[in-house]
């Protein structure tokens, strides 16, 4: 397979790209960025560290998803059992290390024409950093391109619950109980994620197998990739072996063969390149 590499690419990445078909590039994919506790251990180093050397990897990745115009990415960067379950200290330090990274990133999100959007339940995050998000986003409102969506206090069942309470909320509100209809389109415009496709494929670092209460919904269908690779240690590279992987895949969705995709709501990515 011969075809243009996108520029940007590095060496590495522009010969696994090589090898890629263009044309059956996924056009969501959700990243379980884990093992930067591990990777942090290793070096005898406190697990924040790990945190923060993990921030060079979501560049890293960002900028190759984009580069290679990927319509969308997720990355879930906490969950609603971490920020619960794990020592203040280390909370208070992912969100200063989200709020820095996001004063720190919007020039380039900019520059490589990134939206940027979130979900989870933003409310019981701090307010100053609720503010920074805010900013970002509408800082990023403009841009065209892929659409980076950071899962914070994101758990997949409160997504649901969420889901089920804002249709029966609307329902009450618009004639009565009576009115309420469910099926899976209405669910599905009900999630965070009305503004996304469902991913095609959903990788995760450090070699476990788990979804871990991600987007269990939207996963449904989605080719899972797991590499034993440790976050902090994860770059584009490591994406596009991923994509690799997930090419050689056939999706039958249920059926017998190579398949159509399930109908799912339609959704507007803006003028995203695919
Ligand atoms: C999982 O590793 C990682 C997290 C809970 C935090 C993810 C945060 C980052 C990658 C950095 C900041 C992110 C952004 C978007 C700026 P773990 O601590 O569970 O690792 P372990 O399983 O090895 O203990």
């Amino acid at each position: 397979m011969q075809h243009k590499v996108p520029a940007g690419l590095d060496h590495k990445e522009a010969e696994v790209y090589r090898h890629l078909d263009p044309a059956r590039l996924p056009k969501h994919i959700a990243i379980i960025m884990d093992g930067n506790g591990r990777w942090a251990k290793r070096r005898h180093m406190p697990r924040v560290a790990g945190h923060r050397a993990g921030v060079a990897a979501v560049r890293s990745t960002v900028e190759t998803a984009a580069r290679i115009h990927i319509p969308a990415l997720t990355l879930y960067a906490f969950s609603e059992e971490n920020w619960k379950k794990r020592p203040k200290s280390e909370v208070d330090f992912l969100m200063r290390l989200l709020s820095r990274y996001l004063k720190a990133e919007v020039p380039t999100l900019n520059k490589n024409n990134i939206r940027l959007e979130y979900i989870g339940r933003q409310h019981e995050l701090p307010q100053d950093v609720q503010e920074r998000m805010a900013w970002a986003r509408e800082a990023t409102a403009p841009n065209t391109g892929m659409v980076l969506t950071l899962a914070l206090n994101y758990s997949a069942r409160s997504e649901l619950v969420d889901a089920f309470r804002s249709m029966v909320n609307a329902a009450s509100q618009n004639g009565g109980i009576e009115h309420l209809h469910i099926d899976e389109d209405a669910v599905a415009r009900n999630l965070y994620t009305r503004h996304l496709p469902d991913p095609d494929l959903v990788v995760r670092t450090s070699g476990e197998m788990r979804l871990s209460n991600f987007l269990l919904w939207q996963l449904a269908y989605a080719e899972i990739y797991v590499t034993p690779t440790l976050w902090p240690d994860f770059r584009g590279v490591h994406l596009l072996e991923g994509i690799a992987e997930y090419q050689k895949r056939e999706r039958r969705y249920g059926g017998l063969n190579h398949g159509e995709a399930p109908r799912r709501i339609d959704v507007d990515l803006g003028k995203v390149h695919t």
